[in-house]
């Protein structure tokens, strides 16, 4: 769920019908709302103003943020009923779009973004995230989080990691929904669509490191390296169903092309199959209610 600050009523994502960026209001109506319906959690999004962007992303981590603001108003909401979610990633604050800070040349800075993710890290288990989940793909990410979290008082927050990330054109219309900036691309933090090899050692490195969970995204494109993830995860193995899928089915059923409800639980089913103990779908409310 996308949580946005400076709207006075949800805004819809042209690209994603059905998601909106909430208000604090409309978040929180929907998160219990969409807990009601069954879900087993919820992961938050937040979409700073333009004037709150600046390189470091530094909205990300304070306390009055948009997402700090969501999670403890959703703390406060549904206490421990689900598991309340954070994405700890720089890229929805920074002015420049990228997941991290830039270094003098302009590229992406490993180890002084792993610092800022720390502090995100905890500034969200502050704010009441059960789960915090580093999506940059920064080598070292979720050890310096553990330690980070660990010295803060916070051994209990679960680390999910964003394990195999790759650079897909299936995140378009995410970045419309959180208003990103990006120009260029990902790909040198991101990996490559065709190594599968490298999916698995950067795996196992989450898993040496502390990772609680471990991801795969996209996920329908990458079946394959959701089953090899889960014949060797000794933890939870999640997946993570992007915009771009989620787009893909939503516009073919708007024009009668297929069916909407069955094509999206059968691409759920397809991921479960694939070997996904967790799914992150943006029809998690909707397909709640389906299986009720
Ligand atoms: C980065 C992040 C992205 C997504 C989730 N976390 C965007 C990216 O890497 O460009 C994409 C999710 C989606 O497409 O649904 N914070």
């Amino acid at each position: 769920m996308f949580v946005a600050d400076g709207i006075d009523e949800p805004r819809p994502i042209a690209s994603m019908p059905g998601v909106y960026q909430h208000t604090r209001d409309s978040l929180r109506a929907a998160a219990a709302e969409a807990v009601a319906a069954g879900v087993g959690g919820l992961m938050l999004f937040g979409v700073p103003t333009e004037a709150d962007k600046d390189s470091t992303g530094s909205a990300g981590a304070a306390p009055d943020g948009v997402l700090n603001t969501a999670l403890r108003d959703l703390a406060a909401e549904l206490g421990d009923s689900t598991v309340l979610m954070a994405d700890t990633c720089l890229d929805e604050f920074t002015d420049h779009g990228h997941c991290g800070v830039l270094d003098e040349r302009g590229r992406v800075d490993n180890d002084a973004t792993v610092k800022c993710y720390v502090e995100l890290a905890v500034a969200q288990a502050a704010s009441g995230a059960h789960v915090v989940s580093p999506s940059g793909m920064m080598d070292g990410q979720v050890a310096a989080i553990r330690d980070g979290l660990d010295a803060a008082g916070h051994s209990d927050v679960v680390i999910l990691a964003y394990a195999a990330k790759f650079a897909s054109a299936f995140y378009g219309p995410f970045r419309d929904a959180v208003a990103s900036t990006l120009s260029g691309d990902r790909r040198t933090y991101q990996q490559e669509p065709g190594n599968s090899r490298e999916a698995l050692r950067e795996v196992a490195l989450d898993l040496a490191e502390g990772a609680d969970i471990v991801m795969v995204k996209p996920a329908m494109g990458y079946l394959d390296v959701i089953a090899a993830t889960a014949a060797v995860s000794s933890v939870p193995v999640a997946a993570y169903q992007v915009s771009g899928e989620y787009a893909m089915i939503a516009a073919a059923a708007a024009n009668d092309w297929i069916d909407g409800r069955s094509a999206a639980l059968e691409s759920l089913i397809g991921i479960r199959r694939a070997g996904a103990d967790i799914v992150l779908s943006y029809w998690a409310a909707e397909a709640a209610g389906w299986l009720a």
